[in-house]
């Protein structure tokens, strides 16, 4: 599991979909250049809605074209700082183009990475990473448990409210 050797978790309640997009958006508004975001959660869970909320948050140009990278392995998105968002659905195309080059593409300092499935690729995860959790829950909402990691980072997690 991802979250081995972090630090513990914080859970927050999403009733619905506006409120993954809060979410999203809270924790964009507070994401700076060098941050990674490993996503983790089944098909559905809201990943790909979490992202586009960060795109409102980071004030990227063009927010709204935040879309699943299965294919695509990394898609780039413009703003005053920009996304690099990754999709490790595939794991062996991710981590073959990670391999290659890659890691130092993805996890550039003057940009933010996020990485949907990244639990399928923690080892190649930076150790500083923000895990973010999402499940579905039995009523139909979802709640997500973000972690900082082990050694520190993300302080402002302490103000995260308990429901978007
Ligand atoms: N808190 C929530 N409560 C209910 N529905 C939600 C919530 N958050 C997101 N959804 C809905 O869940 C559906 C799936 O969302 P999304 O595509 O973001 O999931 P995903 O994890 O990226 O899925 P996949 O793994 O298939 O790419 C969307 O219809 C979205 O509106
Ligand atoms: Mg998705």
């Amino acid at each position: 599991m991802a979250a081995d050797g972090l630090a513990k978790g914080v859970e927050v309640t999403l009733p619905d979909a506006a409120a993954t997009d809060r979410l999203g958006r809270w924790l964009g508004a507070r994401l700076r250049a060098g941050d990674a975001v490993g996503l983790v959660g089944d098909l559905g869970a809201g990943k790909t809605s979490l992202v586009r909320g960060m795109a409102h948050g980071l004030g990227l140009d063009d927010p709204d074209a935040i879309s699943s990278p299965t294919y695509l392995l990394v898609i780039e998105h413009a703003g005053p700082v920009r996304l690099l968002h990754a999709d490790a659905y595939l794991p062996a195309k991710l981590q073959g183009f990670l391999a290659d080059g890659g890691l130092e593409y993805l996890f550039e300092p003057a940009a933010v990475a996020v990485v949907e499935w990244a639990d399928r690729i923690c080892n190649l995860m930076p150790a500083k990473t923000l895990w973010v959790d999402v499940a579905v829950v039995p009523n139909g909402g979802r709640r997500a448990v973000l972690r900082p990691p082990a050694g520190g980072g993300f302080p402002w997690l302490a103000n995260l409210p308990k429901m978007f």
